[in-house]
This record gives structure tokens, C-alpha cells and sequence, in this order.
């Protein structure tokens, strides 16, 4: 007889990390243009992806179970740029600096309460 368990299934007993593997993965745009057209990248949206996941992982949230910071291309929200886009609320942001960053991870990635005052409005699209 075979043994047919895959190699990196988990048991019952593991250290096991949520149903979903990540709590929240909170994903940046950081699309470039160079046709002019607007894109994140022109408002440093690296600098703010950067800053997430420092922050992110200063306050002990990265990691299995928790929060993963992703980079994102275009996610056609341009409009409304710079975006991030929080799961699974599917909570989008508009962000303006680093201490707009700071608010998302204390207050939604930490605590789970979405910061009204940056979301992005709801009918800016491309
Ligand atoms: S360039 Fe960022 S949403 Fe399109």
C-alpha cells in the first residue's frame, strides 16, 4: 500500500494557520505609465507599499494566520489613485502619505475597523 498524503498536508495537531492561510492581504497598485496617462506609481506607491509592510511587520502582523502585503498591477481604480484594496472586506483606499498608511494598519489591518475617512469613492473607476 501507498502512501497517498500529500507531503505538505497539514494534520489536525499543527500550529495551523486560518482557514484562509492569511487573515487579510491588503494589495497596492503600483502600476507605471509612460504615456502620461495617470497611474499609482506616479504618486510613489512603492514608497507607501514599502511602508505597509514595515509597518505591518513592526507590529508583529506578518505572517500565516495574519496580514500579507502584496503588490498589485493596474487594478482599474486609476481615477481614484493611489489605491490599495483590503480582502476579503474588499475595502478599497485612497491613499494620500505615509501616515495615511499608518492609519490603515493600525485601525483596519490590526484592529479591523476600516478608516472611513479614506475610502475611495465608490464611483471612480478608470
Ligand atoms: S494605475 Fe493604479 S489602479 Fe490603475
Amino acid at each position: 500500500m501507498t502512501n497517498s498524503t500529500p507531503p505538505h498536508s497539514g494534520t489536525q495537531a499543527d500550529s495551523a494557520p486560518a482557514p484562509g492561510y492569511y487573515q487579510r492581504h491588503i494589495f497596492f497598485c503600483l502600476n507605471e505609465r509612460s504615456n502620461g496617462e495617470a497611474c499609482c506609481a506616479q504618486y510613489d506607491a512603492m514608497a507607501a507599499f514599502e511602508r505597509c509592510k514595515s509597518q505591518v511587520k513592526t507590529a508583529g502582523l506578518a505572517g500565516p494566520g495574519q496580514v500579507r502585503v502584496n503588490k498589485a498591477g493596474c487594478l482599474d481604480r486609476c481615477a481614484a489613485g493611489p489605491v490599495a484594496v483590503v480582502y476579503p472586506e474588499a475595502v478599497w483606499y485612497s491613499y494620500v502619505d505615509a501616515s495615511d498608511i499608518d492609519e490603515i494598519v493600525e485601525s483596519h489591518l490590526k484592529n479591523g475597523q476600516v478608516v472611513q475617512r479614506l475610502l475611495t469613492p465608490a464611483h471612480l473607476g478608470r
